[in-house]
């Protein structure tokens, strides 16, 4: 994609904070773009004018605590060249749902928050909460939505600095940007999240300014170290084995977040089915195991299919559902059909002949799997066999 420029340039940035709902940051922009095109396009600027004054700011967000100045004044750093905001940010209430986490994760993420809701007891002996966590795991298994639900619960927002927006300002202002951002989320409490830090590491391998890349680790080491006991800093990563030893270190905890468990899978099923579970909860044995080795993103983007299918009626559950197995099926090794052929005979009302047709397993093979009686097979066919 090329660079955009200008009035193209402002037209992208407009519409990507108002997808992020980032309405005062939209405001802000706005009244930036009516003195920035008074001269050259005047009647754009009244008409944004007028939009302005239409919709006058709200005053006192939720986020406002007296003493820190509203989000409105604190302007978000932003990169003069490419103009992207290098923060984004969420304000979640702290009803939010919480992530599906397993009894580990649960342990230490309630531990930190502890640690920040009674601070003054730690303080009474001379110790600080943990200050700076990085969280390791394979995409989409919830590394940036448990920083939101981390942040709501401690009632901070939550800053995600993209490093790859901040990788891309032009050579010589990553590292000035990158302590504007960081600046920016020390003035006032809030759980920082640094998305993706292995972006610096990996650049390191294919770039020219090896420079600048290492002023880049220097600024966020030297942050690590002296962030502010009120922020909390969290980092995220797909890739902890490009991440420096040096700055890895540095990190008072390592949350690792891994592949859901049969019965994560089987609650994420659930929860992302909602009210559809009535449907399709007669298939969810079958479900889980279809959906294993699939990261929690996964299991959600696909079950939004089934639930759009059926709400528009366009295809049956039991259609999607064999679908959606048989496509699973191609990716599993013998034993793994043989398995999933085994649980479709004991789950479903499929013949062996849908069976084997879904998962490639010979209906001998089938038959020879379930005539322990473990099956209801009536006996005539079994005989018939
Ligand atoms: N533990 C979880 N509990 C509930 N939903 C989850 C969980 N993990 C992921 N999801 C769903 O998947 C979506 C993507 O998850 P998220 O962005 O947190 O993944 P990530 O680990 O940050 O991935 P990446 O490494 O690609 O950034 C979430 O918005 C949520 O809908
Ligand atoms: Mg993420």
């Amino acid at each position: 994609m090329g660079e955009l420029t200008g009035l193209k340039a402002d037209l992208a940035q407009v519409v990507r904070l108002a997808l992020a709902e980032q309405t005062e940051d939209v405001r802000l922009f706005a009244a930036r773009l009516v003195r920035k095109y008074r001269g050259s396009e005047p009647e754009l600027a009244e008409q944004v004018d007028l939009f302005l004054r239409a919709k006058p700011h709200r005053a006192g967000t939720p986020l406002r605590k007296t003493g820190t100045p509203a989000l409105a004044e604190q302007v978000l750093p932003v990169d003069d060249e490419s103009r992207l905001s290098l923060l984004k940010v969420f304000k979640d209430s702290s009803d939010r749902e919480s992530p599906l986490l397993s009894a580990e994760l649960e342990e230490s993420l309630g531990q930190l928050i502890q640690e920040r809701k009674q601070a003054a007891r730690l303080a009474a002996l001379g110790l600080t909460p943990t200050r700076s966590a990085i969280f390791v795991g394979q995409p989409g298994v919830g590394k940036t939505l448990t920083a939101r639900w981390l942040a709501a619960q401690l009632g901070v927002p939550l800053y995600v600095l993209d490093l790859t927006a901040v990788m891309s300002s032009l050579l010589g202002r990553s590292g000035s940007n990158l302590r504007a951002a960081l600046d920016f989320a020390k003035r006032s409490p809030c759980v920082l999240l640094l998305d993706e830090i292995d972006a610096i590491a990996k650049r390191r391998s294919d770039d020219t300014d090896i420079g600048e890349l290492k002023r880049l680790v220097t600024v966020i080491l030297q942050e690590v170290d002296e962030w502010p006991a009120a922020g909390l800093l969290l980092a995220a990563t797909n890739h902890p084995e490009l991440i420096d030893p040096a700055l890895w270190r540095r990190f008072d905890l390592v949350v690792e977040f891994k592949m859901p468990e049969a019965a994560a899978v089987k609650e994420a099923i659930k929860r992302f089915l909602g009210q559809d579970f009535a449907l399709f909860g007669r298939w969810i044995e079958i479900l889980t195991f279809a959906f294993r080795g699939q990261s929690f993103s996964d299991i959600e983007r696909e079950i939004q299919r089934f639930r759009r299918a059926v709400a528009l009626g366009t295809t049956p559950d039991a259609d999607l559902v064999e679908d959606f197995i048989k496509a699973r099926a191609l990716s599993l090794d013998r034993q793994g059909r043989i398995d999933m052929a085994v649980l479709l005979a004991k789950q479903t009302r499929l013949s062996q002949h849908s069976i084997s047709d879904i998962t490639g397993v010979s209906r001998d093979t089938i038959r020879k799997y379930t005539a322990d009686g473990s099956i209801v097979v009536p006996k005539k066919r079994r005989r018939e066999a």
